[in-house]
């Protein structure tokens, strides 16, 4: 794409601190406000920063609202480097003629690892024996310890079948394995349920079956405190239940008071209800292995979701077709 001339060029805000060959790229299209900050951009910081920018590269972290729409009339784009997007209300940007993009496709593999990983860390109880072992607390050999239970074999529920909830059913099914059964808003066509030998079950048989289930959907309103305390008692006591979807979805304080209580084994959380703060429930029982929401932070992924943004934002701006639109009927309401 040609660059414009210097004095019709877009402004733009990049909200967050990036890759520089990210920003660079983006430098060579528009003047760049680089907001080069690890803190999160609270609104009314956002808002002042968008003023004059036709576009803005965020993170899942900034909140893009009717209100924020409505201060900063100049934009046109927004485009997110996170794939989960409820932090950006779609529908507002549609009706404020505003382009939404997110970054799908390029964290699949990434999330689906990590998925697994803290699967098997909270299974095989790998992070407890670790603290205990710094701790200066290992003696001597004991025939149960930290004696979890097995993934290779065991029934793999998966709450959430899009595209990271299918590459972990493929880990599951082809690498170790498991029994694969899932619950999905809409049932995925017989070949991609064959293909890992995926069972389709409804929520309540689900949740009694699974002895590790995994949670894999996008919040939204309709899957707030989707797993809550009716729906932990319905679990197995032996079963792990590990969210790398978003906090909000499962009831955390809920969820502390049956590991507790041992009505579920263990758990594995890399989201939280109101992150970066974590319910201090849960940093007092020993069987949840937590994490900062780092499901896709491989070095590569990150570069790849921060330019899939910045790839969104130039074609968004400049003419082009961005490859992962939210809401492409804003950019044809624009024309
Ligand atoms: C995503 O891309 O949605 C990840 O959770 C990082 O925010």
């Amino acid at each position: 794409m040609a660059d414009m001339a210097a004095d019709e060029r877009l402004r733009v805000l990049v909200a967050r601190r990036l890759f520089p060959e990210v920003v660079e790229r983006l430098g060579a299209h528009f003047d760049v406000d680089y907001r080069e900050s690890d803190e999160p951009a609270e609104p009314d910081v956002l808002a002042a920063r968008l003023q004059g920018c036709a576009g803005a590269l965020i993170a899942g972290t900034e909140r893009i609202d009717a209100a924020l729409l409505d201060a900063c009339p100049g934009l046109r784009a927004v485009c997110s480097m996170a794939v989960g997007f409820n932090n950006i209300d779609v529908p507002a940007c549609t009706a404020h003629g505003v382009l939404a993009t997110n970054a799908p496709g390029v964290l699949t593999e990434t999330t689906a690892d990590f998925g697994f990983a803290l699967m098997m860390a909270t299974a095989r109880r790998i992070a407890e024996g670790e603290h205990w072992l710094r701790a200066g607390k290992w003696t001597h050999w004991t025939v149960d310890l930290f004696a979890g239970s097995d993934v290779h074999g065991a029934t793999l529920g998966i709450l959430g079948m899009g595209r990271i909830g299918q590459a972990i059913a493929r880990r599951g099914a082809l690498g170790f394995g498991m029994k694969v059964a899932y619950h999905n808003r809409s049932r995925l066509p017989a070949a991609d349920e064959a293909a890992v030998g995926a069972r389709y079950l409804g929520l309540t048989d689900l949740l009694r079956e699974a002895d590790h289930l995994i949670i894999v959907v996008p919040y939204t309103p309709e899957t707030h405190h989707l797993v809550g305390a009716a729906e932990l008692a319905l679990m197995k006591p032996t079963a792990t239940l590990t969210n790398i979807a978003r906090g909000g979805v499962v009831d955390d304080a809920a969820l502390a008071e049956a590991l507790r209580e041992r009505r579920v084994a263990a758990a594995g959380l890399d989201v939280f209800e109101g992150e970066p703060s974590v319910h201090p429930a849960l940093l007092q029982v020993p069987n949840v292995v937590l994490t900062p929401h780092i499901a896709s932070a491989s070095l590569p992924t990150r570069r790849a979701m921060a330019n899939l943004a910045a790839t969104n934002l130039i074609a968004a701006l400049t003419g082009g077709t961005p490859p992962t639109p939210l809401n492409p009927q804003a950019a044809a309401s624009r024309r």
